[in-house]
């Protein structure tokens, strides 16, 4: 069995900060999120791992490498023709694929548990498909199943009035039946080849789709507070680590934290985990409340941060509290009074979400 991640695409809901960074590598719990698709199917034992980027794209191949880290061998493939949707990722991936058997993983989703379970049904039952439907609340922003008499008999891509409280989330497993179904599909109305209507099709031509629910937790990370949501339940379980930073005395640090080598903590900090600090980090008298994620090379000065995803080299010393934000790279946030006249002072890029 192989395996296929998706890494392209527009990511225009996650604009500013994919205007720059490729949305598959903004760090959750300050590893990129494609990391833990890699994890995840390494895990179920698959090691060789095609990953779809978009044409020209070299920042995902620099960042994820050749895959020896995860034990894997990892082929970058160019969706020729532009982010024409995921069925089209597949059809553009047939000589990578072969005749094989594939996961097809996509890399924006985040899954706590293992997907070993679900390589071992579509083994055991003789499955040409397998999905992976979740429960939510808001079913017509996914590919939504039908089910009659425990059967999938057809899934509907972002239905005005879903026929279920399931979606179809971004784990799937294919036999080399797909190809025929990625090859036969038309376009959508939005002009995107879906992979909702290419599993319809393997149901419509009686191939034997069968699907698995999963219980644990999913997110697709389509939007900013479901990052901050990833970021959440990835520091829940965060593992603790012996503190490699230089902490000075007056700081308190509670729960969960992890603080990576050459991070200093001064004055009267204080720091409530589930907490991560990447390197060579300065964190001076503030506060870093729950479910804070902060990049390599970041200062912060008497400033309160809580629930937020801070990237490298960000510098603040607002004499403010944040929360739930999102700061990208070598962003600066500091205090207004210093010069006249008195205000706001935003240089902020194309896309960006304030809240004064
Ligand atoms: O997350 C689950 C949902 O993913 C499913 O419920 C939907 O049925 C499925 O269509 C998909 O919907 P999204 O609207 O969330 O797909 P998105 O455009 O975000 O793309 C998913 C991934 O594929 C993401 O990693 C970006 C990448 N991508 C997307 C397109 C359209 C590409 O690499 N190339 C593309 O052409």
């Amino acid at each position: 069995m192989k395996a296929l991640i998706t890494a392209g695409g527009r990511a225009t809901r996650l604009r500013p900060i994919t205007h720059t960074t490729n949305k598959h590598l903004i760090p959750l719990a300050n590893k990129p999120m494609i990391f833990y698709a890699i994890e995840k199917i390494a895990e179920a034992g698959v090691t060789e791992i095609g990953i779809n980027i978009n044409i020209g794209d070299k920042e995902i191949q620099q960042a994820v490498g050749s895959g020896d880290h995860w034990g894997v061998k990892i082929t970058y493939i160019e969706q020729s023709g532009g982010p024409r949707g995921l069925a089209h990722i597949v059809k553009n991936a047939k000589d990578f694929l072969g005749d094989d058997s594939f996961i097809f993983y996509l890399g924006d989703n985040i899954i706590l548990g293992s997907i070993k379970r679900f390589v071992e049904k579509f083994n055991n039952d003789h499955l040409n498909a397998l999905l992976a439907f979740a429960k939510v609340p808001d079913p017509e922003r996914f590919g939504v199943p039908e089910i009659r008499d425990g059967k999938v008999i057809k899934i509907e891509e972002k239905p005005s009035q879903p026929k279920s409280n399931l979606a179809q989330t971004g784990i799937y497993i294919y036999d080399h039946n797909i190809m025929d179904a990625v090859e036969n599909i038309p376009p959508s109305a939005r002009g995107e080849y879906e992979i909702s209507d290419a599993n319809t099709y393997l149901i419509d031509k009686g191939f034997n789709v069968g699907y698995e629910e999963i219980t644990g937790w999913w997110k697709d990370t389509g939007k900013p507070e479901d990052l901050l949501e990833g970021n959440q339940l990835i520091l829940r379980d965060l593992a603790e680590k012996e503190k490699e930073a230089d902490i000075a005395p007056g700081v308190t640090i509670q729960g969960k934290v992890r603080v990576e080598k050459g991070s200093y903590i001064g004055g009267k900090s204080l720091i409530r985990g589930p907490v991560i600090i990447g390197k060579n980090c300065v964190i001076q008298d503030s506060y870093i409340g729950p479910y804070t994620s902060i990049g390599d090379n970041v200062r912060i000065t008497n400033t309160e941060i809580e629930n937020s995803i801070i990237l490298e080299r960000a510098e603040i010393k607002c004499g403010k509290r944040i929360v739930d934000s999102l700061v990208g790279h070598s962003s600066i946030i500091t205090a207004s009074g210093d010069s006249l006249p008195w205000g706001h002072k935003l240089i902020v890029g194309d896309n960006s979400v304030v809240e004064l």
